[in-house]
């Protein structure tokens, strides 16, 4: 499902990642642990195509996610550490601009965003922007 082999990444002089492999295979849950600056968020960037390793490679359902990026990415649910949200949207709002980007419309887009939206019970926020929700977690 994920093979990763041989991954190294420099950054300038700074190696962040020296030579990690690993494999995961479907059905799998795995925590990636490790000291602060280990390289864990710098291998999970790369895994997610965000960042193109230096040397190695990392194959996601077979494709190889630095020379098919977004083949690979139809695969991956990644939640990075910092969201990027856009705040000035509503709940729904947002939420079918994903599905846009993923190439859904009409009828389909419509029902995958109340998909979303019920499994999340996200329903009493749905027309509140990103902006206002966010502000009462601050
Ligand atoms: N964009 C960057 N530019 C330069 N150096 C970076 C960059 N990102 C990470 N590094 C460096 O690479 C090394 C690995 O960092 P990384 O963030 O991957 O570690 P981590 O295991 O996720 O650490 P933490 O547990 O603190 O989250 C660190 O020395 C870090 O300073
Ligand atoms: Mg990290």
């Amino acid at each position: 499902m994920i093979k990763a082999v041989d991954l190294v990444k420099d950054f300038g002089q700074r190696r962040a990642v020296d030579g990690v492999s690993f494999e995961v295979q479907q059905g799998t849950v795995l925590g990636f642990l490790g000291p602060n600056g280990a390289g864990k968020t710098t291998t999970i960037r790369m895994v997610a195509g965000f960042l193109p390793p230096t040397q190695g490679n990392i194959h996601v359902k077979g494709i190889n996610v630095a020379s098919d990026p977004v083949a690979a990415q139809k695969s991956i649910g990644y939640m990075p550490e910092t969201t990027p949200l856009y705040e000035d949207m509503s709940v729904a709002g947002f939420l079918r601009f994903l599905a846009e980007v993923r190439g859904f419309s009409g009828k389909e887009r419509d029902s995958r965003v109340d998909r979303a939206i019920e499994r999340c019970f996200l329903g009493p926020v749905r027309s509140q922007t990103i902006d206002t929700l966010s502000k009462g977690y601050r």
